[in-house]
């Protein structure tokens, strides 16, 4: 193995986030059973299952806008799950939305340099400009974020999560609503981070993406992770193709 190979191959054995046996409760309802995960650096892990199985509530659980009703969440070795947001955001943990709200008043720029502020991060103008080019959105910098199209948007939820230099991202149906262009260039930028060491957890629906962009995936039914491996593999699963086409839609 070579030094850089050996660099990869330690970096990619450190779990950065480790969830056992998480339980979430809305009133009488559990949207979370029993999830059970894990994500280490330079990891792509898919999170997929039918629409409200429970996949953008774990985000939601691990990012600190819900509080775990059961269950353990550790991130580098740490017990999280009690802790706000911003103060997750500022120990490395952020999140996309599954629908994207800028602050429509400021610019896109102005977008980005407060989500890095929120979340602790020193980004200088190189830093984020460095980001707005990442994602293609250096052209739109002095626009107002009201102005961009929805893929924009997405793109501008994505820099403002990595504004904020996040460890473990967590990024919730990032492609719905994309063109197979759009598609292809997000998936190479999630591979590029993942590249670069951070640990992903990726929502998503669209399974060609969910191919493309992850090294393994958990299957979510109803609260419970009944699957956890390759995306063949699932194909192959009879319980995991029962839970996909037990559904009118198969999100
Ligand atoms: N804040 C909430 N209050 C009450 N029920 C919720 C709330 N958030 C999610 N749920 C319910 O929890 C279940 C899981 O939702 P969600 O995590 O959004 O599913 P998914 O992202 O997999 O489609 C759904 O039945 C949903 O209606
Ligand atoms: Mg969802």
């Amino acid at each position: 193995m070579s030094e850089v190979q050996q660099a990869a191959a330690a970096q990619s054995a450190e779990p950065i986030l480790v969830i056992s046996h998480l339980a979430k409760k809305f009133g009488s309802f559990q949207a979370l059973k029993d999830v059970n995960l894990a994500v280490r650096a330079g990891e792509v892990l898919g999170l997929i299952g039918p629409n409200g199985s429970g996949k953008t509530t774990c985000i939601n659980v691990v990012t600190g806008l819900y509080r775990p009703d059961g269950g353990k969440i550790e991130y580098r070795g740490h017990a999280i799950g009690r802790q706000r947001p911003d103060e997750l955001a500022r120990l490395g943990v952020n999140r996309t939305f599954q629908v994207p709200k800028p602050f429509k008043s400021l610019t896109v720029r102005q977008n980005v340099e407060v989500a890095a502020r929120y979340g602790g991060a020193d980004l200088g103008r190189a830093d984020v400009q460095e980001l707005l080019e990442f994602l293609e959105l250096d052209q739109r910098a002095e626009h107002s974020a009201a102005e961009l199209t929805s893929a924009q948007q997405k793109m501008l939820d994505l820099a403002r999560a990595l504004a904020t230099r996040p460890k473990l991202l967590c990024v919730d149906e990032l492609g719905a609503g994309l063109n197979p262009e759009e598609l292809s260039q997000v998936a190479t930028r999630l591979r590029q981070l993942a590249g670069s060491g951070l640990a992903l957890l990726v929502v998503e629906h669209l399974m060609d993406f969910v191919d493309q962009v992850t090294d393994r995936l958990i299957v979510l039914s109803a609260g419970k992770d009944i699957f956890s491996g390759l995306l063949a593999e699932a194909a192959q699963d009879p319980q995991v193709v029962e839970v996909f086409l037990g559904t009118a839609d198969g999100h």
